[in-house]
């Protein structure tokens, strides 16, 4: 039986149709239970610095039993960026400790809680990242040589998940079209492939055959160049948590979230569509383009409408917009294109 919305999974292996279900109403519950009564109001959400504040007092209870997770939060780094306002929505950010505490990591488990609480032994540093394929330039360069030529941004983009729930998230990076040019891809590059870490030692997720390990993914080379896409190394201001994807992930704001591939390694020019990990699990229900669409539904429930994570439980869904919000700058990339079929 496939799991669906409130079917229980209670063991390892999970299904491996399975996506995020289970765990958006299991965790769901937990986050509610332990970090938010119920309806906080919009005014209430807490800023980066009273989260930390409050991580502090339960650093303090860490003795009681009280605490849990990690606390290396307190010791992210600062980045160096401006504020790109023109391709930032002005809609209300969603709190550092929703966007750090309710995650999909996989290699992490399964549970929204469980990235943040299982990732402080991942070590993000020092990291390389190859560049592979249909490429005049390519090679392992250290984290530091990737970024380096690149100047920080700040885009605030909406983030939709698959399974209906959205977030909104300061992140910090730059556009993967600017790293794109620097490789140089041969005229044959018509693809790019992404992959993530491999590493079932700091990744206790990754010892359960749940996905064909290590995670990937893929664009076609237009979404890559496209201004809208970004590689984020950071989020409000500072480096990213490693349960956000440290120490580089793809954000592609208009695609559902399973696209923002985290912890990248590899990033290989093709001349095919390469494979991308929940369509090997489940082909009919995730595609290869996962682009935001209210009027495909998931074969299994509405794509409709979304919850915002944060707005408390008396808030009503909103309504999914075409392509995430994104129809004006990214619509014309799927001219002439069935939807319904290259969902
Ligand atoms: N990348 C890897 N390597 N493993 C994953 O399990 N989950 C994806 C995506 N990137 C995932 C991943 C899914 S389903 C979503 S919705 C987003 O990451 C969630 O990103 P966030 O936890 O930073 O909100």
């Amino acid at each position: 039986m496939k799991p669906s919305p409130g079917s229980p999974v209670t063991s390892w292996p999970l299904p491996r149709s399975y996506h995020c279900n289970y765990s958006t109403h299991r965790s769901e519950l937990t986050s509610m239970r332990v970090f938010k009564p119920a309806a906080i109001p919009p005014s209430e959400i807490t800023s980066r610095e009273r989260y930390l504040n409050r991580r502090e007092v339960i650093a303090g209870l860490a003795g009681t039993g009280l605490a849990f997770g990690a606390t290396t939060a307190l010791a992210a780094e600062r980045l160096k960026f401006t504020k790109n306002a023109r391709l930032s929505t002005s809609e209300p950010t969603n709190s550092y400790e929703d966007i750090t505490t309710y995650n999909n990591f996989y290699e992490f488990g399964t549970g929204k809680a469980e990235p943040a609480e299982r990732a402080a032994r991942f070590k993000p540093k020092p990291w390389s990242v190859t560049i592979a394929g249909e490429a005049e330039v390519k090679g392992t360069f250290t984290l530091e040589d990737i970024l380096k030529p690149h100047a920080l941004e700040e885009r605030i983009y909406r983030l939709r998940c698959v399974e209906a729930w959205s977030m909104v998230i300061p992140w910090v990076g730059f556009p993967l079209g600017d790293l794109i040019r620097r490789f140089r891809p041969t005229s044959r590059a018509r693809y790019v492939a992404f992959k993530s870490v491999m590493r079932p030692d700091e990744m206790p997720g990754q010892r359960f055959p749940v996905l064909d390990w290590p995670y990937v993914e893929g664009l076609r080379m237009d979404e890559a160049m496209h201004p809208l896409t970004i590689l984020a190394a950071g989020l409000y201001g500072e480096v990213l948590p490693n349960q956000n994807g440290a120490p580089l992930r793809l954000v592609v704001p208009w695609k559902y979230g399973f696209k923002g591939i985290k912890s990248i390694v590899e990033i290989r020019f093709t001349e095919r569509v390469p494979p991308t990990s929940w369509n090997i699990s489940a082909p009919r229900e995730y595609g290869f383009y996962a682009n935001v669409n209210p009027q495909v539904d998931h074969p299994r429930w509405s794509q409709a409408q979304e919850r915002r994570i944060g707005a408390g439980i008396f808030t009503p869904k909103q309504p999914t917009l075409m392509l995430n919000g994104y129809a004006d700058q990214v619509a014309s990339l799927y001219a002439g294109l069935d939807l319904r079929k290259n969902y």
